[in-house]
């Protein structure tokens, strides 16, 4: 009997999955790009240009200074280490810079796409101001967008999560999360706002748990972010290689929610490129908050000699100051949900392409949400709608196969 049942269920899911035009609809994400081992920093742009968005005290070098100088670079484990320069004897003036690295994913991520990332390390320590972040760039910030992911300053002790986006676009009330809203309206400053209340999400307890995982969705119903330390990662992505399927419906509640009924996601958020990053002090906007420079920041989480950012920190051997500093990252991977709506692969045989993870048979076609270079950018409005098409059709389907599989299974029995 109980073999009958289990044998119904998977009739009855294969019916609805079949219905919905795709075996992958039913909460699983299937894999379209991983950035790992020795190809890590093959498909991201270097800024090679001073902090000119933030007004941090860095100069973000490009790829061939990065690699030279061993701010970016693979370590003997395989994983990805992104630092600030602590070789470089930096003397008082009145303009100083540090060396940083800031690299944006030549890919871009919209609705109906996961990302991953295994972190080991994050940055930190006092004046340093590190991010893991989303970024839409099709018009001018923030009008496509801005998802903060991991971002935190000095030695604050955990992390912090954010949307931004031009007025109209909030948290709604009780969305669902274990963190604590800090602010609602994503519009304001420091955007919507929400800490992490998980224990070793930031700093050096987070790299002695093992670090962690972050997992970003991105769907019609809501942007949602996880964070598990690394005992607490879910079985379905430890145990996952670059081509396991994920399915988001098993892991909880996320660290912050921002559901659709608050927020039009497909209004406020075009494709998203990945961005990370890790600038020093920043005194620029002194009414913004969150500046690791800003004297009362500084001074909440830091006390050093002269409590100046630059002079007690950037000035100097740079070691120890910003032997932390640094990032190490195992993996970072790009998920959809929707196989039928992601755009075909590029028609020209790019770099990019020839890069691309080996995935099963099935999947092959897929191709993230389009690449920014060289011939294959979307058209920002493009690819939510057909998502958004997509899963409506997906969902009455599955609406009606349930009444059709109930009456099979009365008939069965
Ligand atoms: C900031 O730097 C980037 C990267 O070099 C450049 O593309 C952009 O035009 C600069 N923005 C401003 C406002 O100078
Ligand atoms: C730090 O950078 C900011 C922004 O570029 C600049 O205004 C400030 O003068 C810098 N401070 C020093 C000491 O260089
Ligand atoms: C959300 O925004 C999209 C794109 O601007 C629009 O087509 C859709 O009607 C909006 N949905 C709601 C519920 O307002
Ligand atoms: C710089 O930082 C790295 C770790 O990020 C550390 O191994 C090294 O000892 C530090 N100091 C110098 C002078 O390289
Ligand atoms: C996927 O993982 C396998 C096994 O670890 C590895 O050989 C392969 O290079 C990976 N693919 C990419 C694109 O990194």
């Amino acid at each position: 009997m109980m073999r009958l049942a289990n044998l119904l269920d998977f009739v009855c899911i294969l019916l609805w999955a079949g219905l919905s035009g795709n075996l992958f609809i039913l909460a699983s994400y299937v894999p379209v790009r991983e950035y790992a081992g020795p190809n890590f920093f093959d498909a991201w742009t270097y800024w090679d240009n001073v902090d000119n968005t933030t007004w941090g005290n860095v100069t973000y070098v490009d790829r061939q200074t990065a690699t030279s100088s061993r701010l970016a670079y693979v370590n003997d484990a395989g994983n990805a280490i992104i630092k600030v320069d602590n070789t470089t004897l930096i003397s008082p003036a009145p303009l100083v810079n540090r060396n940083s690295v800031r690299i944006t994913s030549q890919d871009t991520y919209g609705v109906g796409n996961l990302i991953v990332i295994d972190v080991r390390h994050i940055p930190y320590g006092c004046s340093t101001w590190p991010s893991f972040w989303t970024l839409g760039t099709e018009i001018e910030w923030p009008n496509s967008g801005e998802i903060d992911i991991i971002e935190g300053i000095n030695m604050l002790t955990h992390n912090q999560m954010a949307l931004h986006t031009i007025g109209g676009c909030f948290q709604a009330a009780n969305p669902g999360q274990t963190g604590q809203t800090i602010e609602g309206d994503c519009s304001k400053p420091q955007g919507c706002l929400v800490a992490e209340t998980k224990p070793n999400s930031w700093g050096q307890a987070f790299a002695q748990a093992g670090g962690g995982v972050w997992a970003l969705q991105l769907d019609v119903s809501g942007i949602y972010i996880w964070f598990w330390s690394r005992p607490d990662v879910p079985p379905g992505i430890s145990s996952a290689t670059n081509t396991s399927t994920l399915d988001t419906t098993t892991w909880g509640m996320p660290s912050a929610s921002y559901p659709a009924s608050g927020c039009n996601i497909t209004q406020f958020f075009t494709p998203q490129q990945l961005v990370i990053d890790i600038t020093l002090c920043g005194v620029w906007l002194l009414s913004q908050t969150n500046r690791a420079g800003v004297p009362s920041i500084y001074a909440s989480t830091c006390q050093t000699p002269t409590m100046s950012c630059v002079a007690d920190n950037i000035i100097g051997s740079g070691s120890p100051a910003y032997d932390n500093a640094f990032w190490e990252i195992s993996w970072i991977r790009a998920y959809t949900n929707n196989p039928a709506a992601a755009p075909p692969p590029p028609q020209t045989t790019s770099s990019l392409s020839t890069q691309a993870p080996a995935l099963p048979t099935s999947t092959t076609t897929l191709f993230v949400t389009g690449s920014r270079e060289p011939t294959s950018v979307i058209e920002p409005t493009q690819t939510p709608s057909a998502a958004q098409s997509t899963n409506a059709f997906s969902s009455t389907t599955r609406l009606l196969s349930i009444p059709l599989c109930l009456a099979i299974g009365t008939l069965v029995f």
